[in-house]
């Protein structure tokens, strides 16, 4: 099967979630192919793709415009094919944030249009030497809001990499 992997990252741990699926999807004998959607004003090239892996971290809210405008512009050849979306963010990495996790993801799914076929909320990761004060102020008070989470431990990884491996395959297989 030739899979295309869509994503969009601002610390790179999204990037980090597309190359592991990349990874897993060819050790099962797929084609994959990742696109970075940071410098993209149209469309991607879907033709061929028989399934495509969305992937996008929140930041105030939000996903990355690049990618909204992405998706967008794809609207069609996305619609075509079997879709599975990964939002990634602080929130979705504990119960009490599930809910806000799942209205970032609705609101972007209102603004582009994009109506997968599957999706996950995938927690993310805090990487404190990347931030300037603005942002560690946004992560602390916001994302991290109400959390016993300390900035000054360094990166912190969250995401549940088996869960993921296991919802990428069964999208896969579906
Ligand atoms: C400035 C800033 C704002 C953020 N805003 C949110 C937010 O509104 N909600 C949330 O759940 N996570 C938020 N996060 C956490 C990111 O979603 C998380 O760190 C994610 O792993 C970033 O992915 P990336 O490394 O691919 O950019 C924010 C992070 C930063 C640095």
């Amino acid at each position: 099967m030739d899979i295309v992997i869509l994503y969009g990252t601002t610390e790179g741990q999204t990037r980090k979630i597309a190359e592991t699926v990349a990874a897993q999807l060819r050790d099962l004998g797929h084609g994959v192919r990742l696109i970075d959607t940071a410098d993209k004003r149209t469309a991607p090239d879907l033709s061929g793709a028989d399934r495509v892996i969305l992937a996008a971290p929140v930041h105030e809210r939000r996903h990355p415009e690049a990618f909204e405008i992405t998706l967008t512009a794809a609207k069609d050849a996305l619609a075509a094919r079997p879709t599975l979306m990964l939002s990634v963010s602080l929130k979705a990495a504990f119960p009490e944030g599930q809910e806000e996790a799942e209205d970032y993801l609705i609101e972007m799914k209102m603004r582009t249009g994009l109506d997968p076929s599957a999706e996950m909320l995938v927690a993310g990761a805090v990487r404190p030497g990347s931030y300037d004060y603005f942002q560690s102020q946004i992560v602390r008070h916001v994302a991290l809001n109400g959390q016993d989470v300390a900035l000054s431990d360094g990166v912190q990884e969250f995401t549940d990499w088996p869960a993921l491996a296991e919802r990428v395959e069964a999208f896969v297989q579906s």
